[in-house]
């Protein structure tokens, strides 16, 4: 298996795999994860997806195992408040590992490869989002020393 950066060529894969991963997420908050219908949401997220190879404050990595793409994860340079000590900060999202391969240590390496991306930057802290009750992804970050500095509070208008 290796990791690599996304290509534009990889879009259609991806996006399968990230339909996937959005309708999976429902069951934890349906209100968030409401898609746009069909042909809406493909195009916007390839709108983003094209950015990704030659941007220079985000990347997407896949994980591709015998040409097939089984993990994705994104990170992005946030630029924080000028007062806090560090200015920046890595922001983690759209991890996911094909269902067929879980439990295989795909995601470890592909969070792995996304700290490591972080600290060749000097970044010095890195941040995620987690739904409360998606407990497989929470145990992976704890295990990677990720802990709960703050609480995302939501509530609908
Ligand atoms: C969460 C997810 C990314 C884990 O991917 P994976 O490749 O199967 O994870 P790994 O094999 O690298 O597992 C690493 C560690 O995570 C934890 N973990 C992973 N899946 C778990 C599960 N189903 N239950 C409990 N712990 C789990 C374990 O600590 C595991 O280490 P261990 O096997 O030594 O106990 C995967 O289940 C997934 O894609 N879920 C849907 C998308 C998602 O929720 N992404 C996170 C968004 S915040």
């Amino acid at each position: 298996m290796i990791i690599r950066k996304a290509e534009s060529q990889d879009f259609e894969e991806v996006f399968g795999l990230l339909h996937e991963f959005i309708k999976e997420h429902r069951k934890y908050d349906k209100h968030y994860y409401a898609l746009l219908p069909g042909p809406e949401f493909k195009k916007k997220f390839r709108a983003r997806f094209m950015k990704y190879p030659r941007s220079r404050s985000q990347f997407f990595l896949v994980a591709e195992d015998q040409g097939v793409i089984v993990g994705t994860v994104r990170g992005e340079v946030q630029e924080r408040h000028p007062g806090f000590r560090s200015e920046k900060q890595g922001y983690i999202s759209q991890l996911m590992t094909r269902k067929s391969h879980r439990g295989q240590g795909i995601a470890l390496q592909l969070m792995a490869e996304a700290l490591k991306r972080f600290r060749a930057k000097k970044i010095k802290r890195a941040v995620l989002r987690v739904d409360a009750g998606n407990l497989p992804a929470k145990k992976l970050y704890s295990k990677l020393d990720f802990c709960d500095r703050q609480v995302i509070m939501t509530k609908y208008l």
